[in-house]
């Protein structure tokens, strides 16, 4: 018998412990071992919980008792949940997590220490929700050359965005709907900002091209300014608006990374992501393109990953897993606003102003548009030179366009 704790018991940590006892007899043949959560740490007593009994308050239990030899870590931030991790490791425990921002930023050392203790540090969860898609990057695909990474990372703003394209609700009931529904981090402008996605890129990009990339060093732009406006000319553009977390080569041993909404063809396969799902497009040179698809967020689906991490970390007792990648370096992560592209660009000016900075654009109408607001697609251009032509026009919004 396998005995592990799970740390932090909101919606995945009471997902993970749900779907260790509902599964309790295929995850014993699964891992050839039964396995049993022993302890809860939480914050309350959680009394109207059936697992009520497990839960404790005092991490150092978890440390000292010998028998715990899984760890399973569902606080998030990089607060106590770096600690703890960390006290885990170096007690000789392997740890699961789903905790993205804590992988983003202190993967690489918490790695570090795993594979010092010979144990486990395993995040199937960090990306994706429920979609499988580490395992497949670090192993599955590990006979290419990885050139390009970028999906719809964030479950919260997929669903605000569908909403507002398909049922024209508005941003903040469509924000609200999320957060009852289980989607949204605690703080919901990590999703809204962006942030959580790039934490997603960061990681992602870490796996493919090998080197830490500090999310600090990701430019990242949220949903906040999108309005139903830019959906409804996206819509006339045979378009629509998804936010997506991009990591690609930009030459030589370098990459660039960011995250920002894009508009994306209806035909891709990207587009029709819809709700609360994630799907994330991996291009390598032997394979091509490959996509993954799934549950990107909520309570099941990402207690399925974490709890097939907690198979896996048992399975593994003396015997790593390989994730691991370099130290960040200077000038590693290029700057993505030099990378030109076709851009979707809203303004309030006249067209004589439009055609004198833009030459030839093409422009997009939609019913009931104010008479000087204009809609036009660009040539692909850098950010930097599209800035500068729109120096002196109301800008109301611009995108990128992934073609
Ligand atoms: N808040 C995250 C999302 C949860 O909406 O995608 C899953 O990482």
């Amino acid at each position: 018998m396998i005995k592990i704790a799970v740390l932090g018991f909101g919606t995945v940590g009471s997902g993970v412990v749900e779907v260790m006892a509902e599964n309790k007899v295929s995850i014993a043949h699964n891992a050839a071992e039964e396995i049993e959560v022993k302890y809860i740490l939480a914050r309350g007593d959680h009394a109207e919980s059936p697992f009520a009994g497990l839960v404790i308050h005092d991490f150092s239990v978890i440390e000292s008792d010998p028998e715990i030899r899984i760890v399973v870590e569902v606080i998030g931030g990089c607060g106590a949940a770096y600690e703890y991790t960390k006290r885990a490791l170096l007690a000789g425990k392997s740890v699961v997590t789903a905790n993205k921002e804590l992988v983003a930023r202190h993967g690489q050392e918490l790695i570090a220490i795993a594979k010092e203790k010979n144990l486990n540090y395993l995040f199937e969860a960090s990306v994706g929700g429920g979609i499988p898609i580490i395992r497949p990057i670090t192993q599955c695909l590990t006979a290419n050359e990885i050139d390009e990474v970028y999906g719809i990372l964030n479950g919260t703003t997929n669903y605000i965005l569908t909403q507002m394209i398909q049922c024209g609700t508005s941003f903040d009931t469509a924000l609200r709907q999320a957060q009852e529904l289980g989607y949204a981090e605690l703080d919901p402008t990590a999703d809204v900002d962006g942030i959580d996605a790039c934490r997603k890129t960061c990681i992602l990009a870490d796996l493919c091209f090998g080197r830490h990339v500090p999310p600090d060093e990701v430019k990242t732009q949220g949903i906040r300014g999108v309005d139903l406006a830019d959906v409804a000319y996206a819509r006339a553009l045979g378009y629509k608006i998804k936010l997506l977390g991009r990591a690609l080569r930009s030459g030589g041993d370098k990459i660039t990374a960011y995250v920002a909404p894009h508009l994306i063809k209806n035909s891709s396969l990207l587009s029709n992501v819809d709700g609360v799902m994630n799907g994330i497009v991996v291009h390598g040179n032997a394979i091509g393109e490959a996509m993954f698809y799934g549950a990107g967020a909520g309570k099941r689906p990402t207690a399925s990953a974490v709890v097939a991490d907690v198979i896996d970390a048992a399975k593994h007792f003396k015997a790593r897993k390989y994730l691991s990648w370099e130290p960040a370096a200077p000038g590693y992560v290029t700057d993505a606003d030099e990378m030109p592209m076709r851009w979707y660009v809203r303004v309030k000016a006249s067209l004589t102003a439009i055609g004198t900075k833009l030459g030839n654009v093409r422009f997009v109408t939609r019913r009931g548009a104010p008479p000087d607001e204009y809609a036009f697609v660009t040539d692909p251009m850098t950010h930097s030179s599209l800035h500068e032509s729109l120096e002196d026009m109301e800008v109301l919004s611009h995108y990128r366009i992934l073609d």
